[in-house]
């Protein structure tokens, strides 16, 4: 028999042997080595004291910990889609490859009732476009249950899987839509968006992990704003004069910021780590797309 401590020790190792890679919501193969050896005992990673490490590890649960850790190390699976549920902030969602992990840093700023940003009245609506499984709208919703939020992504099983975490967290309503093409003008007051962005280079060079998720969660084209040129004017379309546009767009910062000298990302810094993650104030995303308009005037007629 061996206790849960020798077992921990043991796990770690093995993940630090595989040379797994540390990108989807554990930071080391210490943390991915509790989850790993917690769940596989069918105990919870918040309510589980440190008072069991010198008790034996259950031996119904080595063969489950011996199949994660196969998954983990040889097929390179994240540890959320092995567990099948993933933490972000104060709630915990259900996760498999129908999404991304959830791990975005935008959490930072939605847990911090996006202060000192947003400078409105009581948000009343809030979308979360590109939503995946929908981590970043509930958690939108449970910092303010007044507004309505809502939730939109183009993929369907990213949008089932949606569903099923609605059971778990509130959300007011879940739309399948082409970016924000589905919102009327001027009624949001804040978006959250964690858009695909991942550069042709970056896509070429990512870990094995990143395969188990949604080639279409990922890939931003050559400079990784393809889908992010369209989002700046549907929100610049679609946010009330006060409101507030959140986005991530990870190690594309630099090709964000060459984008237009009109445009003004303003850089969190994120004390949870990450980076990436730009705020836009929406009368100045509305003065952007009026120099775009300008610039790049629509020809009607022949
Ligand atoms: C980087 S993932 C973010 C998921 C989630 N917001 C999170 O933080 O975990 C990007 C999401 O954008 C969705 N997506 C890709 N193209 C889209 C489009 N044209 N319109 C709406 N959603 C799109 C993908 O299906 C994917 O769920």
């Amino acid at each position: 028999m061996m206790t849960f401590r020798e077992i921990l020790i043991d796990t770690e190792a093995e993940l630090l042997n595989a040379d797994v890679f540390f990108g989807h919501g554990y930071e080391s193969a210490h943390d991915e080595a509790v989850a790993l050896v917690l769940t596989a005992a069918d105990l919870s990673l918040m309510d589980t004291s440190a008072a069991i490490l010198d008790t034996d590890y259950p031996s119904t649960a080595t063969l489950k910990l011996r199949s994660f850790l196969n998954a983990r190390c040889e097929e390179r699976l994240p540890v959320a889609y092995i567990t099948g549920e993933a933490w972000l902030g104060h709630l915990c969602f259900k996760s498999d490859e129908r999404a991304l992990v959830p791990r975005s840093p935008v959490a930072e700023v939605v847990l911090n009732a996006f202060e000192p940003w947003y400078q409105g009245p009581d948000p009343q609506v809030i979308v979360d476009v590109c939503c995946g499984g929908g981590s970043l709208g509930m958690l939108a919703k449970s910092m303010f249950p007044t507004a309505q939020v809502l939730l939109s992504d183009l993929d369907h099983a990213a949008l089932s899987l949606a569903s099923e975490n609605s059971q778990i967290h509130a959300i007011d309503g879940i739309v399948r839509g082409d970016l924000l093409s589905w919102c009327q003008a001027l009624c949001v007051d804040i978006i959250i968006a964690n858009p695909p962005y991942v550069d042709a280079r970056d896509m070429q060079g990512l870990p094995a992990e990143y395969h188990h998720e949604p080639g279409l969660a990922l890939s931003g084209g050559d400079d990784g704003l393809d889908l992010v040129r369209v989002l700046l004017l549907d929100a610049a379309r679609i946010l009330r004069p006060t409101g507030l546009l959140i986005l991530e767009v990870g190690n594309s910062f630099e090709a964000l910021e060459e984008l237009s000298e009109q445009l003004h990302p303003i850089w969190v810094e994120l004390e949870q780590g990450g980076h990436g993650v730009a705020v836009f104030m929406a009368q100045d995303l509305a003065q952007w797309a009026a120099s775009e308009d300008i610039a790049n005037p629509v020809v009607s007629g022949k």
